[in-house]
């Protein structure tokens, strides 16, 4: 098992609390994700899907109250509440342990406690770190098997060494003689961190974010503290290799907010000729600078854990055949055959389906046959044009950072920073269209700080900061260049006016174009924006009129836009670096001569 003492210990006094029926370590292997997946069939939690499209994948739908991340049930508990900071719900973690001691109480009698050593990052590398999850979950051990290097191996490595402590309960004792329910949960839900001792105490939901524990809370939330202390980041980001024709491999990463299209754009099928794109990562980066002052980046993450509707072999193929075996669907839509289905994945929609509640459907229902946020959970190595240097121990360099939303108006397709504290401000500024990644009011704007709203494990205001001093620290020459983007610019009549996916491509050309030293842009009020003509449209339908739209900066509307962020920027009190109050007025004193 594990000579380290301090593990033992933990999972002895967890099991002293939770009360499970029996402890298992898991190891990792292909034989133990088979017991587990045929205990889950049994169950009731899985189908098996039809082996001969979608070989070893399966089936599963939640309790239809247990669909997303709960923000706010989600807490972040320092001993001060100013290093939570505004934008997370604090309790003092004494109070919280309290509360939890009690929740946790007996949690898992009647189940098993499985004991999950993971690895965020390649097996042994110095960015990576480890973290053991126990849960009573068996569907959380699959998932984690995909989603991260899992098993035996990790505890090799991890030896006498400090790992992140993480404890997952779905919160539904079992009591003797009653058959369990397909989805067990807990109506009342706690995704609590205390950064301070690196532990996660999870309560009450079997689902993603909420349940995954390495992603989100560790990869994210702890990880983002323990970066500003040592000096790294660890961001909401996709990372992508990009290849000219003919030219030099250049990576990327990028910041938009939950389901605003970082696993579409870290897979895109590029629609110019001869340009390549190699997947790294689709969700987070971890990344620290090299002894040549350049910005490295990781994947702390094994899998994808993708939004399934609007994914095709049009959209966005390579994601399609990721998933093509081995995988775990969530939510989705089940075929006649046993196969998936979601809104979007063919043009035709099926006869006849079982829609994700269980229920028959037919193209007349009323209802979606897949919830907006089913997700579908598949192994990065499946994916076709995953980077050879994927699970490179010293990560690639980053040449372009991107920040993006979900924005119908105002912000245009892309422009540029003019430079690091500039392009800081932009990812301060970053707001978006609420998606179903969360539950809340879907389609309302708020503001989404570098998409880390939701994921930032300390105070905004010291993040913002972190960011400022990463740039004053680093060889200028060096660091990566800034952009925004915004692929979801909409017209009168409510439809995108960019066509997105691998259209992306275009921008993408002029970013890298950028990167090089082109001279391809014009100074406006917010930035550098593309010289017009400059975005290649070349074999593509779009008017000059209609890309102009896309260019166009509203005077009134970004007056407004200043007014919000400005109102947004009290909420930070004196935490608020000046160097961001000082971008803010300089963005209001430049649109006004507009
Ligand atoms: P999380 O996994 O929640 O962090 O989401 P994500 O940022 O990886 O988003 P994802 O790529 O899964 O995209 C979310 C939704 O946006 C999907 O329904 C996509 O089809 C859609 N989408 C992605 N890229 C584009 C685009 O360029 N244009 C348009 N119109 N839609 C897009
Ligand atoms: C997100 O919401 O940003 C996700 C999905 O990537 S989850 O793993 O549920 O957080
Ligand atoms: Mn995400």
């Amino acid at each position: 098992m594990t000579i380290n003492k301090e593990l033992i210990e933990w999972v002895n006094q967890m099991a002293d609390m939770c009360k499970p029926d029996s402890v298992y370590w898991c190891n990792g292997s292909d034989e133990e994700y088979r017991e587990m997946t045929d205990q889950l069939i049994k169950n009731g939690t899985f189908l098996k899907l039809n082996e001969n499209k979608r070989p070893n994948s399966y089936y599963c739908i939640s309790n239809p109250a247990d669909v997303a991340r709960v923000e706010d049930r989600t807490f972040i508990c320092t001993v001060n509440e100013e290093d939570a900071g505004p934008t997370n719900n604090w309790i003092d973690p004494v109070e919280m342990k309290n509360t939890l001691n009690k929740k946790f109480s007996g949690s898992m009698k009647g189940r098993t406690m499985y004991v999950i050593p993971f690895s965020m990052g390649p097996l042994g590398s110095e960015i990576s770190h480890i973290g053991v999850e126990v849960t009573d979950s068996a569907y959380v051990v699959c998932n984690m098997k995909i989603m991260t290097r899992m098993g035996k191996e990790v505890l090799d490595v991890l030896g006498n060494g400090n790992f992140v402590k993480c404890l997952h309960s779905v919160g539904a004792p079992l009591e003797a003689d009653k058959k369990d329910v397909p989805w067990p949960n807990n109506p009342e839900k706690y995704i609590v961190h205390f950064p301070e001792e690196k532990a996660i105490w999870s309560f009450g939901s079997g689902y993603g974010g909420n349940a995954l524990l390495g992603k989100k809370c560790f990869a994210l939330r702890i990880a983002s503290s323990m970066a500003r202390e040592e000096g790294w980041l660890a961001e909401h980001m996709l990372i992508v290799g990009i290849t000219p024709p003919e030219g030099e491999k250049k990576y990327i990463a990028a910041a938009f907010p939950s389901a605003c299209g970082k696993t579409n754009l870290a897979m895109l099928t590029p629609t110019l000729p001869g340009w390549k794109v190699e997947t790294i990562g689709d969700d987070i980066a971890w990344m620290k600078f090299g002894k040549d002052g350049r910005l490295y980046a990781i994947n702390p993450e094994a899998g994808f854990f993708g939004v399934a509707p609007g994914t095709s072999m049009d959209t966005n193929p390579n994601a399609i055949l990721s998933m093509n075996k081995n995988s775990i669907f969530t939510n989705v839509a089940l075929t006649s055959d046993h196969d998936v289905w979601w809104e979007g994945l063919t043009s035709q929609k099926p006869t006849k389906l079982t829609d994700w509640k269980g229920r028959a459907w037919t193209p007349e229902s009323k209802e979606p046959a897949a919830h907006p946020n089913s997700r579908f959970t598949a192994p990065a190595s499946q994916c076709p044009v995953i980077d050879s240097d994927w699970e490179n121990p010293k990560g690639v360099p980053i040449s372009a950072i991107l920040f993006g939303g979900r924005r119908e108006d105002v912000v245009p397709l892309v422009y540029e920073a003019l430079n690091w504290q500039h392009g800081t401000f932009l990812g301060s500024i970053v707001s978006s269209e609420i998606t179903a990644a969360a539950t809340g009011n879907i389609g309302n704007l708020r503001h989404d700080p570098f998409a880390m709203l939701p994921f930032c494990g300390y105070n905004m205001g010291d993040y913002f900061a972190h960011w400022l001093s990463i740039g004053k620290n680093a060889d200028q020459a060096k660091l990566p260049k800034v952009f925004f983007v915004n692929w979801f610019r909409k017209d009168e009549n409510g439809k995108f006016i960019w066509p997105g996916y691998g259209e992306n491509i275009r921008v993408l050309k002029w970013i890298l174009e950028r990167v090089d030293g082109k001279d391809s842009v014009v100074k406006s009020a917010i930035g550098y924006l593309p010289r017009k003509g400059a975005v290649d449209t070349s074999g593509m339908e779009i008017s000059p009129e209609r890309m102009d739209t896309l260019f166009e900066i509203k005077k009134e509307a970004w007056l407004g836009e200043v007014e919000e962020i400005k109102n947004y920027f009290k909420i930070f009190g004196s935490k608020l670096p000046k160097e961001l109050d000082e971008e803010v007025k300089s963005l209001e004193e430049r649109i006004k001569q507009i």
